[in-house]
Parts: C-alpha cells; structure tokens; sequence
C-alpha cells in the first residue's frame, strides 16, 4: 500500500472540501483530497445556489467569483406572493447587502479549476474511503484508487466534507442528531423558457408553496409542492405547468412563461443537525454535520461558514500553536448553524400548506407575511438573516 503524508486529509470535493483546501492554501498549509464521484459528475450535477453576501465576498476574496455576474446574476431583493399579489423585500435597501444567484455546481467548476491550477492533489473516483485513528495524533485515511489500487493518506487532521451519506459522520462517536422531517417535499423541475421573474420568487398559495428561481435567459428553475411519495414519471408537462400556474395565479394576472421540462425530481425537505461536529482530530463541515431544507437557501452558504471556522483553527495550530479555535470549533459553528435551522424551518412553515394545517393556520401564516412585508423592522430582519451575516463572525 502506497502512503502520501500531507497536514489536512480531506473527504469530499464538494463545495466544503474545496473551500477548506484552498484557504488552507493560502496560508501555506498542504492537503489532499480524496473524492468518489469523477470531477465530470461533480460538475455536471446541477445543484441549487444561493450565495449569501459573505459566501459572496469569500469567492472574491479567493479569486473565483469572477463567473457569477455572467453565468449567475445578483440579485438585489427577492419576492414574496401571496393571495395573488406580489410583494419584492428589497435586500439591498433595507440592509446594504444582496445575494447572487449562481449555482452550486458552477462554484465547484471554478473551485476544481483554480485548485489544481494551484497543484492541488485531488482524487476522484476512490471507494473503499475509511477514516483510522482520528483519536491519536496521527490519524489516516485509506481508500482505493480510481486504479483500483490500495492507498493511505497520514495527516494530522482528517476534515469530514463528504455529505449526508459520507463516511465522516458514520465515524464520529458519540454524536447527537437532530433531525425534522417535513410532511412534503418539493418538485423540481428546469425548463426552457424566458425568465417568468427577475427576482427569486417564494408563493404561498391554497394551491401549495412554489418558488420561481431562474438558470439562465432561457432555462428556468421552479419547485412545487408535492408529497414526498410522489413520482416524477407521473406528471406530464401539462400537468406540471397547471399546477405552478395555480401556485402563483391571482388577480393581477400573473403567468408564468411555460416551455418544455427537461429535468424533474422530487426533493424530500429535511432539517439535521449532528453534534458535536468534532472528536479528536476528525471534524465535520458542510452536509456531513447539517442540512436545512432549501426553502431558506441557506445550505452552501452554512458551508462556506464551518469551512472559515475550520481554516481559521487549522491555522492557529499550525502558525499560532494555539489549539482553543480548534477546541472550540463545534459551539462556534453551531451558533449560526441552529439560527439558520431555525430560519429556514421558519420560511418552510410559513410559505407551505401542512396536510395538519387547517383554515386558520392559513389565515396566520398569511397574517405573518402581511407582518415581515409590512412592518419594516420585521422586513428588515427577514432581509438580513436572508442576505446573511458576514462569515465567521
Ligand atoms: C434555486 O435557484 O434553485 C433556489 C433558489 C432559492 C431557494 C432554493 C433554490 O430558496
């Protein structure tokens, strides 16, 4: 078995894995990572994005936000519709910040990009993925290779950014999870047709909640409501179209711009939390340790968080000698991790219909739009958690 020895062994290319590996870069410190999936699926798997303005600010910060305006769009407000009317929370007015609309895969496509440019040594295509004595000061990682041969990675720290179904939480002990399942899901679909809304559009209807995102001029991201059980294969675009028709109709008019489906999927809607997020030299990030459901799109942006924290302590061991960041790795983290689960469980119940709702718990979520719409401070906060804090604070 052939070893490598590096500082920081990482698990998982996505969007934690690469982020880790490239702020750790910069500060001089090594790492591998080692990744199942082969870099074309990674990059073509369409994935969802929203950037918060501080997810924003770190890709500018590390040189690979120069996609984002063309390929992706800012976006300065989002909307909120409900009993047919529209109503756009202006972000940028009422909190100086805005987000970006710019999807997970094409920040993986230049985070690949600018690592290997910089030498990096990631591994696509590994099984067998297994994490050894993360309890002692040399822990290790062995895999096989996309060869098929035997490998072992030595480091001082393995960092766990492989997801909900990764090897990095199957290994941490003694973990507490959390966990919320929500009684529907979403379906997705992307299609070929004109922007229906220049803005990110969030629906409460008697209909179910939808949202009315956007890909490109001409491919569009939308999302109804469904029943986790639902099958994709069920519905024809004439079905799909009348149900996001009847989510956003109203008196005003509005229609959505329809066009042929090429992609559908049913999403189930989750909220988790694993703690801790450490034990030993092992640490989660990203996925691995939470995961919200997207309706308050805070997922990659909750990543991108972990990942300063984690540099951040990572880094103080190295240049500072100083382990506290590192100890203190899971509280830190976990502050925003719980205020974004508690934001978007919030966005999720008020903008859907739960099988257990009735008439009134219809009129009080309506009654609760009306009040983050109407009263500014209420529209300020929500526009604030919403465009986001800045990372690492
Ligand atoms: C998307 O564009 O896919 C999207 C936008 C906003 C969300 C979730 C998904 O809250």
């Amino acid at each position: 078995m052939t070893t490598t020895r590096t500082q920081v062994g990482i698990i998982g290319a996505g969007p934690a894995g690469l982020l880790l590996s490239h702020i750790l870069h910069l500060h001089g410190i090594d790492s591998v990572i080692v990744e199942n999936r082969s870099r074309a699926a990674i990059e073509q798997t369409i994935r969802a994005g929203v950037l918060e303005q501080g997810t924003i600010d770190l890709l500018r910060e590390l040189d690979v936000a120069g996609r984002i305006a063309t390929v992706g769009a800012y976006h300065h407000g989002f909307d909120l519709r409900w009993r047919g009317a529209t109503h756009r929370v202006d972000m940028q007015a009422l909190t100086g910040r805005s987000i970006a609309v710019y999807p997970q895969h094409e920040v993986l496509i230049d985070l690949i990009a600018r690592r290997l440019a910089t030498g990096a040594d990631i591994r696509f295509e590994v099984s067998d993925t297994q994490i050894h004595d993360f309890d002692s000061t040399s822990p290790a990682i062995s895999f096989t290779d996309a060869t098929g041969a035997a490998r072992r990675i030595a480091c001082d720290f393995i960092a766990g950014c492989d997801g909900s179904w990764g090897v990095g939480r199957k290994t941490l002990p003694d973990a507490k999870h959390f966990l919320r399942v929500y009684p529907f899901a979403w379906f997705g679909i992307l299609c070929h047709a004109p922007v229906s809304n220049d803005a990110i559009l969030y629906a409460r209807s008697q209909a179910g909640f939808a949202l009315i995102s956007t890909r490109t001029d001409n491919v569009q991201r939308m999302y109804f409501q469904c029943d986790p059980a639902e099958n994709p294969d069920d519905w024809s675009d004439e079905r799909i179209w009348t149900q996001l028709q009847a989510c956003v109709a109203g008196p005003d008019g509005y229609r959505l711009h329809e066009g042929p489906v090429f992609q559908k999927s049913v999403i189930p809607l989750r909220s988790f939390v694993c703690e801790p997020m450490q034990h030993g030299r092992l640490f989660l990030a990203g996925d691995a340790a939470h995961l919200v459901p997207p309706t308050g799109a805070k997922g990659l942006n909750l990543a991108a968080n972990d990942v300063v924290l984690l540099a951040r302590g990572i880094e103080s061991f190295y240049h500072k000698n100083d382990r506290a960041k590192l100890d203190s790795y899971t509280p830190d983290a976990l502050r925003r991790i719980w205020r974004a689960q508690h934001f978007s469980w919030w966005m999720t119940s008020m903008l859907h219909n739960a099988p257990e709702h009735n008439e009134f718990d219809a009129r009080r979520s309506e009654a609760e739009l009306d009040f983050v719409t109407t009263d500014r401070n209420a529209e300020t906060a929500l526009a604030s958690v919403y465009a986001g804090a800045p990372l690492g604070e």
